[in-house]
């Protein structure tokens, strides 16, 4: 429908640079341009190389996503972008092209936050979210329990890890195995040879007097590593799939049964899963069977969707149209440990981990999106 709106994602928090356009809760573009070859032979993402590859894919990015969509620029009617969390110097790419680009054709700039829109992804596939909405989001860098009434302003954490997030540890277990960077992917693929019941590896937060919905994935990640190792001290071969299988199968069993159990207790009789381990085949299965017995409706995106990407931000950038938020400040800053709670970045005074407008990029990028434009003609 012509009167949805039309919005701009830029997403560059860690080493995706992504660019997705959005009407309504249509998917037009999604682009992505990704960085994770270069880190790969350093075992991770490297803050610096990302950073430098953003500022080089950002407007190709922005123009092969305009193409894709069909859309020009100047039909746009907001720009969003994620304001934090994640690497600082990356997020900071991001927000001055999205300013640039905001500035240069005079739309409302968005800053926003990358975990609320892991979950507002998933209007793109079924459909605006219910109120209230209970997700669970599992990524590199966080796993939490969410309760929400509106998503683009009421995000309650009812749990979190307590040390590791799940993500860090699929990435971690993965390299004790000598399986790669990024672990999650291998891991998912590597498991499905192995039994997932070969090795009890222990499952973190969940004896009885255990607070119900925070997770630990800390101690699996060392018990993976002492049984590999004593494995190699006993001079017997390591069980790669099997390792990897049952690890999964322990980080999966603990999010699902939490997941269920706060949907019980709190009378949400759906579940959301977000971000990139919601990419994880093992874990779709497992919920997708324990919802079906609880009553409760699964809604997770597809695996493309789960992982970083602009889409997402463009989703919940639409959402801030629709729902009439105030946009951002043109002195918005990157945020690099924005609280999950701050879904929406208004202004520029946003706590503690502020970058300033610093000079990476800045400059360069507007320049660059003034040419894109036209000389500003867009
Ligand atoms: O959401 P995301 O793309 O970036 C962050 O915001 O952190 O999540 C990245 C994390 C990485 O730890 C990666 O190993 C994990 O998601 N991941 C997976 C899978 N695909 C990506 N974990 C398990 N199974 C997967 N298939
Ligand atoms: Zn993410």
């Amino acid at each position: 429908m012509a009167d949805e709106p039309l919005v701009l994602g830029i997403e560059t928090s860690c080493d995706e640079t992504g660019v997705g356009i959005v009407r309504g809760t249509t998917l037009l573009a999604d682009a992505v341009a990704s960085s994770v070859n270069d880190h790969a032979r350093f075992g991770g993402v490297v803050p610096e190389i990302a950073s430098r590859a953003h500022l080089e894919a950002m407007v190709p990015t922005i123009q092969r996503a305009l193409d894709t969509a069909g859309v020009k620029a100047s039909d746009l009617d907001g720009i969003a972008v994620t304001a934090g969390p994640g690497l600082a110097g990356a997020l900071l790419v991001g927000v001055s092209a999205a300013k640039a680009y905001a500035w240069a054709l005079d739309k409302p700039l968005y800053g926003v936050n990358h975990l609320a829109s892991h979950i507002c992804v998933d209007q793109l596939e079924h459909g605006r979210l219910p109120s209230p909405t209970m997700a669970l989001l599992v990524s590199g860098g966080h796993s939490s329990l969410l309760l929400s009434e509106d998503i683009t302003s009421d995000v309650r954490p009812l749990g979190a890890t307590i040390d590791d997030a799940a993500g860090e540890a699929f990435d971690k277990v993965a390299r004790v195995l000598g399986l790669g960077f990024p672990g999650g992917p291998v891991v998912d693929r590597t498991a499905r040879e192995g039994d997932p019941r070969a090795i009890a590896f222990p499952r973190g937060l969940s004896g009885r007097n255990d607070p119900e919905y925070d997770f630990s994935f800390s101690g699996l990640k060392t018990a993976v590593a002492r049984w590999v190792e004593a494995k190699r001290r006993a001079g017997e071969e390591v069980p790669i799939a099997d390792v990897a299988a049952s690890f999964q199968e322990a980080v999966t069993d603990v999010l699902t049964r939490k997941a269920v159990k706060a949907c019980r207790d709190n009378g949400v009789d759906h579940l959301m899963i977000g971000g990139g381990v919601a990419a994880n085949s093992r874990l779709r299965e497992m919920a997708r069977q324990r919802c079906e017995r609880a009553g409760i409706r699964l809604r997770v995106p597809r695996p493309g969707l789960c992982t970083d990407n602009g889409a997402m931000v463009a989703a919940l950038g639409v959402e801030m149209v629709w729902r009439g938020r105030t946009p951002s400040a043109f002195d918005l800053s990157a945020d690099s440990s924005l609280p999950v709670t701050d879904v929406h970045v208004p202004a520029a005074d946003i706590g503690h981990g502020d970058i300033g407008h610093g000079d990476i990029g800045h400059g360069d990028l507007h320049g660059q999106a003034y040419e894109a434009l036209g000389g500003g003609a867009g």
